[in-house]
C-alpha cells in the first residue's frame, strides 16, 4: 500500500517535469509554468529518487533571479495560453534588475530554496557530490536574503513584507479580507482562465481578481521599485509563513555554510539577521489572546487576529520557546483537531469566514502539513504529529493528489473531497518525503 503510494507520487512528479526546460509544472493546465516555493518542494521530492531533477530544478529556478537577489514567483520558461495573468500582464522586465533569460512575475513567494538545500544535503546518500552541488548555488541563495533583509524591512526589524496576497502563497486567505476593504479598484476587463480547469465554487471571484490586478499594477507604475512599493501599496503585510520560511531558510543557510567550511562572514550576517527575526517574530506577530502567531498590516499599523495554519509554521522555523509552542500546539488543537477535522485546516475552523472547499479559506494543503509534522516532531508533540501524518496519507489515499483536501471527515462516500488540480506535484513530493523517512 505504502509503496503503492510512493510509486504513483513518482510518476505524477516524473510527468510534470519538463525536460527541454528542466522544471516541473504544479500540474497540467491550471498552473503551466514554473512556480517559486512549489520548485522547493518539488526538489524534495525527487531528491528521494532522482536527484539529477532535484539539481536541475533549482538550477532553472535560479535562472530567473534577478540582479538583485530577487527571486520571482512565477517564471515563464515556456508559452501558454491554460493561465491568466501572463508575461505580457506582469511585465517584469519593467524592473532594470529582472532577468534577461527568463520572463517572470515581479513578486515573489516564501523563500523556501535554503532549507530545500539543506533537505537535499540530508536526503542524499553522496553527500560529496550535493555538496558540490549545494557549494555551486548556496551564495545565490545568500543573495535573496540579503535581498529581503535590504529591501522589505523598511523598519529594520528582520520582519520582511509581502506586497500581494500572491506572495503570501496563501492566495485567497480570509486574512486579506480586511484589507481589501481599505481600497477600491477599478473593475478590469480580462478573461479568467482558472474557472475552465476547476469550479469557480472553489476559486476567488472575479471581484477579487480586481484587487489582485490593481496591486500589480500599482507595482508597475513604480517599476517594480521596492522602496516606491512600500511607500505606496495599500497591502503591506508582515506574514507568519512567510518570515518563518525565511528564518527556517537562515538556519539551514547556516548549517550548510558551517558543513562547506571558509564562509564566517555569511554565517555572521545570518546569525544577526536570524537573531533579529526570531526576536521580533516573537515580540510582535504573537497574539496572546489567540495564543498564536498572526499576521501584521504594516501599512495600517495593527495585527490581523485570525488563526490560521499560517499561524504554526513558526514551529517548523523553531521559532517558538518551549512554553509559547505549548500555547500555540492547545490552540491548533482546540480550534483545528476536532474529531470530525482532518489536521489542519488552512483557516480557523469555528470562524464564520472558515469555507472548508474554497482555496485557502479552510481546506487542507499537503505543504503546510508537511512542515507541521516535521515541526510537532522537533517539539516533541509526537501523538498529535502521527495524528497529522495518518490525516494526510489517509486524504491522499482517499481522493488522490489533489492541489487541496476539504477538512472535514467527509459521511457519505460519493462526495467529493479534492479539490482544485489533480497529480499535483507538491502533494506527491512531500507525501514522498513524509513516507520514506518514516521508521
Ligand atoms: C496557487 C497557490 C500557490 C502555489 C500555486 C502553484 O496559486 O496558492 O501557493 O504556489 O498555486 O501551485
Amino acid at each position: 500500500m505504502k509503496q503503492a503510494i510512493i510509486e504513483q507520487a513518482k510518476s505524477i512528479l516524473n510527468s510534470n517535469f519538463k525536460k527541454e526546460q528542466g522544471f516541473t509544472i504544479p500540474c497540467e493546465g491550471l498552473y503551466p509554468f514554473q512556480w517559486n516555493w512549489d520548485s522547493g518542494f518539488i526538489a524534495i521530492g525527487f531528491a528521494h529518487f532522482d536527484i539529477e531533477k532535484a539539481k536541475q530544478e533549482v538550477i532553472t529556478l535560479l535562472k530567473g533571479q534577478w540582479g538583485n537577489g530577487f527571486i520571482p514567483h512565477i517564471l515563464f520558461h515556456n508559452d501558454s495560453d491554460t493561465y491568466f495573468p501572463g508575461p505580457e500582464f506582469h511585465q517584469s522586465k519593467l524592473h532594470h534588475l529582472a532577468s534577461q533569460q527568463v520572463n517572470t512575475t515581479g513578486m515573489t513567494q516564501p523563500p523556501v530554496l535554503g532549507f530545500a538545500l539543506k533537505e537535499l544535503y540530508e536526503i542524499v546518500d553522496d553527500k560529496q557530490d550535493i555538496l558540490h552541488f549545494i557549494s555551486s548555488q548556496i551564495d545565490k541563495v545568500f543573495e535573496n536574503h540579503k535581498y529581503f533583509y535590504n529591501n522589505r524591512d523598511p523598519k529594520n526589524e528582520g520582519l520582511v513584507y509581502i506586497y500581494h496576497n500572491w506572495e503570501s502563497g496563501t492566495d485567497n486567505s480570509p486574512i486579506w479580507d480586511d484589507i481589501w476593504e481599505t481600497f477600491t479598484p477599478p473593475q478590469y476587463d480580462f478573461e479568467r482562465r482558472d474557472t475552465t480547469h476547476v469550479d469557480s465554487s472553489q476559486r476567488p471571484t472575479n471581484r477579487e481578481y480586481d484587487y489582485y490586478l490593481y496591486l500589480i499594477e500599482l507595482a508597475k507604475q513604480h517599476h517594480y521599485n521596492d522602496k516606491k512599493i512600500a511607500e505606496t501599496s495599500p497591502f503591506l503585510v508582515q506574514d507568519p509563513l512567510f518570515n518563518a520560511m525565511l528564518i527556517k531558510s537562515n538556519e539551514a543557510l547556516i548549517d550548510l555554510y558551517t558543513i562547506i567550511g571558509d564562509n564566517t562572514s555569511k554565517i555572521d550576517t545570518l546569525s544577526k539577521w536570524q537573531k533579529k527575526s526570531k526576536t521580533n517574530f516573537n515580540s510582535k506577530l504573537f497574539n496572546k489572546e489567540l495564543g498564536a502567531y498572526v499576521h501584521y498590516d504594516l501599512r495600517n499599523e495593527k495585527q490581523i487576529p485570525f488563526v490560521s495554519s499560517s499561524s504554526f509554521a513558526a514551529l517548523y522555523a523553531n521559532i517558538p520557546n518551549p512554553e509559547q509552542a505549548k500555547t500555540l500546539v492547545n490552540t491548533m488543537m482546540t480550534k483545528f483537531g476536532n474529531d470530525d477535522q482532518y489536521l489542519c485546516a488552512s483557516f480557523d475552523p469555528t470562524h464564520d469566514r472558515f469555507n472548508p472547499r474554497k482555496y485557502w479559506r479552510g481546506p487542507v494543503w499537503i505543504n503546510l502539513n508537511w512542515m507541521l509534522y516535521y515541526g510537532l516532531k522537533h517539539y516533541n508533540f509526537n501523538d498529535i504529529a502521527k495524528r497529522l501524518k495518518e490525516d494526510t496519507v489517509a486524504l491522499v489515499t482517499k481522493y488522490g493528489f489533489y492541489e487541496y483536501f476539504d477538512s472535514r471527515k467527509l459521511e457519505r462516500p460519493d462526495e467529493k473531497g479534492g479539490y482544485g488540480g489533480n497529480n499535483f506535484s507538491w502533494s506527491a513530493a512531500l507525501i514522498i518525503d513524509i513516507l520514506t523517512k518514516e521508521k
